[in-house]
This record gives C-alpha cells, structure tokens and sequence, in this order.
C-alpha cells in the first residue's frame, strides 16, 4: 500500500479531528503544551506533507521555503493566521485554511463577558472574596459604571465586531463603529452610528477592537489615541495584542487617562513576568481564550482538519484564506 502523507499536527487536538485526520495522513502530533520551536519547525518542513498549525507557530517564509514541492497545505486552527507569512505561501501556491465563522458567537459573547467584568470590577470583588475579605455592603464599595444606556464604540465591523454590537441592543446602548468599510445596512438594521475613529474614540464610554492585524492596525491604540479617551472609557481587546501598544497603554492607566481595560490578547504572548499592567486592579488580562468553548474548538479543530484533508485527497480547501492559489 502506498505511504500516507507524513503529515505535523502543532499539539494535541479533539479526538473527533484526529479521527478524521488519521484515515489520510502518517500523523505526528507535538505533544508538549508550548508551542513547537521555529527550530523544531524548520527542522520537520522537509519532512512533511502538510501541517495543522495554531495561532502560535511561527510559520514564516523560512519554514515556508524548506517544504517540499510536494508540500501540499497549510491548515490553521484559527479564523485569524497572522503568524503564517501568506506572501511566502503565496509565491510556493501553497492553500492556507482556515476556521472563519465558527468563533464569531463564542468571542463576542467573551467580548461582552471581558466589558462586563470590567464595568462591574468583578475580578476584584471576586478576589476579595477568595482572600477572606467581604466588606459590609456599602454605598460605595467596589462601584463600577453601567453598560446600559451608554456609549459603546467598535473599532472593526467584521464578523465578531457585528456580532458583539447585536448584543448591545439589548443593553439599550448607543453604539458607535469604525471601519475601512461602511456597511450602511447594518447601520439601519442595529441602528449603529459610523464615526471617524477620533470621533469614536472621543465620544465611546467603552471601546473594544475588532480589526485584523496588519501593518496599518499595528499599535493603532497607542498614546496619541489613548489620550483622547475619555478619563471614564473601558478599552477591550480580543481581537490581537499588537493593535494595542503594551506601553502606551500602561502609560494611560497609569497617568488615569482611562479607568480600565480588560485584554484577552497581549503583545508578546504571554505577558512578560513583572509587567507593569499585571500589578493594576483595573486591568483584567486573560490569556487569549475569547474562543474557548468546548463546542467553538471542536468545530474549529473539526474545519481544519477538513482543510487539511481536502488538500491531501486533492480538493481545494472549504475554507481557504489565500484562494488565489488555485488561480491559473
Ligand atoms: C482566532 O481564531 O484567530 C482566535 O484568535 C482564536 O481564539
């Protein structure tokens, strides 16, 4: 019987994806939590059919120019790829998949949890309890500032950008957005308003970001912006650490330009030990789980290995970030 492809899985994955996977591929799966080295993937791109990556394996165009011309796939268990260099992937028409649409729900309802939490100060309460500490109730222990009826500004109307302001209907909030694009529609149907981002940044009471990361979004939240926040504003992010400059914003809390901010993604990941930001109780950090639910990985894992089968079996992949590959 002819050899299956030699397929690299980046760490463990469902059972239910590697079942799939299994029937198509001769499958080496990294075991440990940390991700793979650039070493250890530049060691195994000659090696290999294919490879199932995750948002934290550098794949960059020297991984990418030590694959075969066999080399059929790169199949990433992530709706975002910025750390595949698709140029690279591009020039050698290697398909990169992807899991688009699968997480929108699940990130925006983290979203809304990360906005509540730090609206309310939960953490610190929640802390305080865990210490032994409960104070006698109090006009004014622990208070935070109400979500409904105020002004929320998304920076990013894309798929969780959307979803996320259709949850602020129900807090009766007056949402703002920024985007390139203007989707006049949804501005009629979610009664949304389109504002320049000085504007939205001005006027938001919370400001959460919603944009890819590209060269033009890179450290797009930085001094300049922070400080025409309002001194009340919430900021939060889920979509990349590096749209958020690290320093910039510890900068703003520190000097009280903003109240707070809660982060599910940080530039690097992880956090450097002693960060400034880890020692503030209105800082809420999490380390990148927006999309963590057992059925949004399941499904997420299930999509990938459905890229990465296609591509072996000779199909296009369902769900393809860089289509043109397939472009005569
Ligand atoms: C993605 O899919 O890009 C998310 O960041 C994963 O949580």
């Amino acid at each position: 019987m002819k050899n299956k492809p030699a397929v690299f899985i980046t760490r463990k994955i469902p059972s239910v994806a590697l079942q799939k996977i299994m029937p198509f591929a001769d499958v080496e799966v990294w075991q440990d939590e940390n991700p793979p080295s650039l070493e250890t993937l530049l060691q195994k791109a000659p090696e290999i059919e294919g490879i199932f990556t995750l948002l934290t394996d550098p794949i960059n165009s020297k991984v990418i120019d030590r694959f075969r011309s066999s080399f059929k796939v790169i199949s990433q268990m992530a709706v975002g790829f910025d750390n595949i260099d698709i140029g690279a992937a591009n020039r050698r028409r290697i398909p990169v998949g992807h899991t688009p649409g699968v997480l929108t729900e699940t990130t925006a309802d983290f979203t809304w949890a990360l906005l509540m939490a730090a609206a309310r100060r939960i953490i610190e309460g929640d802390n305080e309890v865990h210490k032994g500490i409960w104070r006698p109730w109090g006009p004014e222990v622990l208070l935070g500032v109400d979500l409904y009826g105020a002004t929320l500004g998304i920076i990013g109307l894309g798929r969780i950008g959307q979803a996320v302001a259709r949850r602020a209907r129900g807090f009766n909030m007056k949402v703002l957005y920024h985007d390139p694009n203007r989707n006049f529609e949804l501005e009629q149907s979610l009664e949304l308003i389109y504002t320049s981002l000085d504007e939205l940044i001005a006027e938001s009471d919370f400001v959460t970001v919603h944009t890819f990361l590209s060269k033009e979004t890179h450290h797009l939240i930085n001094r300049p912006i922070l400080a025409k926040m309002k001194t009340t504003a919430i900021l939060v992010n889920t979509s990349r650490g590096p749209i958020v400059s690290p320093d910039d914003l510890a900068w703003a809390l520190q000097e009280g330009r903003i109240a707070g901010a809660a982060l599910d993604v940080f530039e690097p990941e992880p956090i450097p030990e002693g960060h400034p930001l880890l020692k503030m109780k209105n800082v809420i950090i999490t380390p990148h789980i927006a999309s963590a639910s057992v059925q949004t990985r399941t499904r997420m894992a299930l999509m990938a290995a459905d890229n990465l089968v296609a591509a072996l079996t000779g199909k296009q992949l369902p769900y393809c970030a860089n289509p043109q590959v397939y472009s005569t």
